[in-house]
């Protein structure tokens, strides 16, 4: 026990672990044995739970379910050497989650609930974390309103909880992303910044057409003239244009991505230059046809590093024929040496367990 907090734990009776083949995890389908639980009664955190997990039940009336009073996080643990857990840069998911929170008009969460609640789930559940090449445990924290009460205002009361399941080896396929001109995800004073379930569901739509068209994903364009490049679904994006890597900044219309920080400041420590600015559709462009981009791939929990093989804009598509991606390779061989605790942890991102 290493919590501060008081932490009831209720272990499950058998285990399911041996269900699992670690060497063909399907994604997302099969959750550790356990799952933490804390309930906001209006005033305060409290009832710390970690019971086996399973279905909970909620009012029909819950406001979460009606009005998306609903935030989470994702983040990945890792088998380093000697069996030991680490937890990737936990402290900027907990920043972004209370970001997130506050956006939301929903209580901010004691750093000591997000890291040591996390700690002693993991903890117990250290044998899901998988340990062949590429895996990882995924960590998904969440917050949802638990009024029972159908009025659009805040809930009174709110759970906190945290699941985990084992995620396989991403191997990278190249990504096709479309330009979006007429959806938007997020504008000036919207809810962009914050991870919230609203936000996704309106992107359903959107991805939906583009894959019609042959698409993974959509690069989405600023709200207001579709003229500067924001983000993609699940990914910031990145481009190496005359050996300068450019991404948008992150105002309240960008997700604040962890892996966009820790590229960047890879990019940085390494002597690269690095411009946070607004990049032009038509810059872009102009960049492919003359030759100029070097390398353009999108950044995020789930893959690391997703190269970017061809670009949609209009009724054209941009094939991008880069070949060699010194930079972006070079990225996702370091970050995975560091998670896995291979290289040096120079910035402290590991958070042992
Ligand atoms: C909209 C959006 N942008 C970017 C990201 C990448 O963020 P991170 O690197 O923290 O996973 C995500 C994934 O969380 C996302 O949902």
């Amino acid at each position: 026990m290493i919590s501060t907090l008081d932490i009831r734990i209720e272990k499950v009776g058998q285990s399911r672990i041996s269900e699992m083949d670690f060497h063909h995890i399907e994604f997302a389908r099969k959750y550790s044995d356990h799952m933490f639980i804390a309930d906001y009664d209006g005033k305060e955190w409290k009832d710390f739970r970690i019971i086996p997990y399973g279905n909970i039940e909620v009012s029909p009336a819950n406001p979460a379910i009606h009005y998306g009073q609903s935030i989470f996080e994702g983040l990945k643990a890792y088998k380093g050497e000697n069996g030991q857990v680490l937890i990737f840069r936990p402290d900027k998911n907990y920043e972004r989650m209370n970001k997130s929170a506050e956006r939301m008009m929903m209580p901010q969460l004691p750093r000591e609930l997000f890291i040591d609640a996390m700690h002693e789930l993991i903890n117990l559940d250290r044998d899901w974390v998988p340990d062949v090449a590429g895996t990882s445990l995924y960590i998904r924290p969440f917050m949802f309103a638990t009024d029972e009460f159908i009025g659009v205002r805040p809930s009174d009361t709110y759970r906190y909880m945290i699941i985990t399941c084992p995620v396989g080896a991403y191997y990278p396929k190249p990504v096709k992303v479309k330009i979006e001109e007429h959806f938007t995800r997020a504008v000036k004073g919207g809810t962009g910044y914050a991870k919230t379930a609203g936000n996704y569901a309106a992107s359903l739509y959107p991805a939906w057409l583009a894959q019609q068209q042959g698409y993974d994903q959509l690069i989405w364009t600023d709200g207001q003239q579709h003229r500067y490049i924001e983000e993609a679904g699940t990914m910031n994006l990145m481009f190496m244009i005359d050996d300068t890597l450019i991404t948008a900044p992150t105002g309240d219309t960008i997700l604040a991505g962890v892996t966009r920080d820790s590229v960047l400041t890879l990019a940085r420590d390494w002597g690269v230059k690095v411009e946070e600015r607004p990049l032009e559709v038509q810059e872009l462009l102009a960049a492919i046809k003359e030759g100029r981009l070097q390398e353009a791939f999108g950044t995020g929990t789930a893959a690391t590093i997703a190269h970017i093989e061809a670009i949609g804009y209009r009724d054209e598509q941009y094939n991008l024929d880069l070949g060699e991606r010194h930079f972006s390779d070079k990225v996702l061989e370091t970050l995975d040496a560091i998670r896995t605790g291979k290289a040096e942890d120079k910035y402290g991102w590991n958070y042992i367990v």
